[in-house]
This record gives structure tokens, C-alpha cells and sequence, in this order.
């Protein structure tokens, strides 16, 4: 039997939602991670450093016994945020990062932001006192076409914004095209991407091949297999500049299941096996560690975890459920459409 041991990786990109859905939740990632970073699109959004630490005790109250775990808090960037309250978020430990979602372009994004001229004060305090922005790269103009969004946001927002601010630490979260690896590859500092499990392995025919699959449907959405095949060669890479962030993002089935389903991916359940098998594939279970579990400490400037997990690979595949089951209802669990071998083992 194969076996791998890692360091213990954390997650640079989670929603866990709040109430039910957080407690039916929350210990499919603390089982494996050690950390997350925790994004703020809650209804209403999370703010401000009082509504950040009055979420964290809400994570840190759902939590399963005994489990460690430590969510890393961000603030939701709008046109009003207060540059001193951010500062004060960041002195004190409770913030690590800022999240811009632009106005419509996800789930609870309305409130976003429109008019980056008026972010700019914040935006420069952040540079000053080394606070990361969050992007959620995609443009929302209606005349641009949904697949082509991230490399438009790339061109007409994100390199004028690096241009003006270069001090600005800049995460593009959840990469999803060859332009997006290009980009990060191509720049001299102060930008890095995180990768999610699912954008490693499927690509959009899984959304609308043979029927239309709601599951299988995220923002940004998955591109075609160039670029599916462009985010797994950067992933493998061990390049420093690239990490995990899974964009584990639960809605009810009602909510996926239905004329206008919500985007987002249920994946913390299994990423850690699902990650196995696709570096296997790729030859490269020697680049995993770095994957999970150091290169994104680098980046947010935190140590790596001194704990590790192992993993197995067994002969029977794993039994995932395919639900998970939550006070507000069942959350289906992302199928990568293969068995899955590699299974953490459980201490
Ligand atoms: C996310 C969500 O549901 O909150 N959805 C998704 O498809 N990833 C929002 C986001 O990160 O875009
Ligand atoms: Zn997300």
C-alpha cells in the first residue's frame, strides 16, 4: 500500500456560510485543515472588524470537539470600507486578508464593488501596511461573455491596478485559464493564485454535456481543457506562487436544483483525496506538500503547520457520501466522475 505524510494544508479560499449550513459543515474542512481562509459573503457581508470577530466566534463556537482549527478572517471590500478600521483588523491580528468581489459578478456580490477609483484609500493603506487583496478576477459587463471574463479582468482591471499600486500584495483567487497562469508567471512580485480542486478536474463540458448539471457549475466557471491542463501544470509545478484554495461553496440542493441554481462547488469532503489522485496522475505526489501546504503560508507570511496528515491508497475506493446532510438541508458533494483511492487517514 502507497502511503504520503504532509504537513497538515490549509485552505486559501473557503466559504462555510453561517448558521445550519455552517454547523452541518465546518467539520468536513477542520478534519483535514488547519487553517482557511474564511471569505465574507454572508448575507449581509462581512464588513467590518466587528462583524470579522463576531463571525470567527461564531466558526470557533460550530466547531466539532477536540478539532483544531483556525479560520483566517477576511473583510468584504466596498465602496465605504473605512481604511483605519481595516488597519486596526490587520494590527490586531484578526484580519488577514481583503476580499474584492466586483458588484454581480458571484453569490452575494451585489454589494461589491463598482467604482474602483472609490476603494482607492483603502487599497493604499493596505499597500502601506502589507495587507493582501483577495480578488475575485471577473469582469461583469454584460458584453462580455462569461468565459471570457477572467482574461478580460485581467487586462482591463487587474494589471491598471498592479500598475498604480505595485506595493499592493494581490491574491487572484480561484484561477481558472492558461491567461490567468500566464499572468502570475509574468509578473515580478506581489501577485499570486490560488487553485481550486474542481478547476484541476473538470473542465465545461462536465456542466453541459449530456444534460445541464448544476453541480458541476461554479464561479468563475470551468473553461475549457487547455486551460483545465494550464492550472494542473501550474499546480504541479511546486511554483511558490501557486497554492490551494479550494472555493468549497455549499448551497442547499433546492438552490442548485432549480431554473436558477446558485454557483459554487461542495468539495471539502474529499479535495484532500481528490488532489491526491490528480497529482498521482501527473506524476507528481512529490509536489503535493507544496501545494496545500507551503506555499500559501509563504505567501500570507505564516509559518507552515508542524502537524502533518498521511494518506493511504487502498484498493477498495473511498465511500464518500454523496450528501452532506445539515439543518438546512442536504449539500451535494462534488463527484470527480473517477473513484477515488487516496483517503486520508483518520486519527
Ligand atoms: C461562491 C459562493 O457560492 O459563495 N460561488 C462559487 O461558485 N465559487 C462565490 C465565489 O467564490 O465566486
Ligand atoms: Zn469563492
Amino acid at each position: 500500500m502507497k502511503t504520503l505524510t504532509l504537513r497538515r494544508p490549509d485552505d486559501w479560499h473557503l466559504h462555510l456560510r453561517d448558521g445550519a449550513i455552517l454547523q452541518g459543515v465546518i467539520g468536513d474542512t477542520s478534519r483535514h485543515f488547519a487553517r482557511a481562509i474564511i471569505m465574507p459573503n454572508l448575507v449581509p457581508p462581512v464588513v467590518t472588524t466587528t462583524d470579522a470577530r463576531a463571525y470567527r466566534d461564531r466558526i470557533i463556537a460550530a466547531l466539532p470537539n477536540g478539532d483544531r482549527f483556525e479560520p483566517l478572517m477576511t473583510l468584504y471590500l466596498t465602496e465605504h470600507t473605512d481604511p483605519d478600521d481595516v488597519e486596526e483588523g490587520k494590527k490586531s491580528g484578526l484580519i488577514t486578508a481583503v476580499k474584492l468581489y466586483p458588484a454581480g459578478a458571484t453569490t452575494n456580490s451585489h454589494g461589491g464593488v463598482r467604482d474602483l477609483d472609490k476603494a482607492m484609500p483603502v487599497l493604499e493603506r493596505m499597500a502601506k501596511i502589507g495587507l493582501p487583496l483577495c480578488v475575485h478576477g471577473e469582469v461583469t459587463t454584460p458584453d462580455v461573455d462569461i468565459f471570457d471574463r477572467e482574461a478580460v479582468f485581467i487586462e482591463t482591471v487587474l494589471d491598471p491596478l498592479r500598475k498604480r499600486l505595485p506595493e499592493l500584495k494581490i491574491t487572484m483567487e480561484h484561477v481558472t485559464t492558461a491567461d490567468g497562469i500566464d499572468y502570475i508567471k509574468s509578473s515580478k512580485g506581489n501577485l499570486a493564485g490560488s487553485i481550486t480542486t474542481h478547476h484541476l478536474i473538470i473542465n465545461r463540458n462536465a456542466i453541459l454535456v449530456g444534460g445541464i448539471r448544476p453541480h458541476y457549475y461554479c464561479l468563475p466557471v470551468a473553461k475549457r481543457e487547455n486551460h483545465r491542463l494550464a492550472l494542473r501544470a501550474a499546480a504541479i509545478s511546486g511554483d511558490a506562487r501557486f497554492f490551494l484554495g479550494t472555493d468549497s461553496a455549499p448551497h442547499v440542493d433546492p438552490l442548485k436544483e432549480c431554473a436558477c441554481g446558485c454557483a459554487g462547488i461542495y468539495t471539502s469532503v474529499n479535495t484532500m483525496s481528490c488532489l491526491a489522485h490528480v497529482f498521482e496522475e501527473e506524476n507528481a505526489l512529490d509536489k503535493l506538500e507544496a501545494f496545500t501546504s507551503l506555499n500559501g503560508p509563504v505567501w500570507y507570511g505564516l509559518k507552515p503547520n508542524e502537524e502533518t496528515i498521511t494518506l493511504e491508497k487502498r484498493d477498495e475506493p473511498a465511500n464518500f457520501p454523496p450528501k452532506r446532510e445539515t439543518g438546512a438541508g442536504p449539500i451535494t458533494v462534488f463527484d470527480p466522475m473517477f473513484p477515488l483511492h487516496w483517503q486520508v487517514v483518520e486519527k
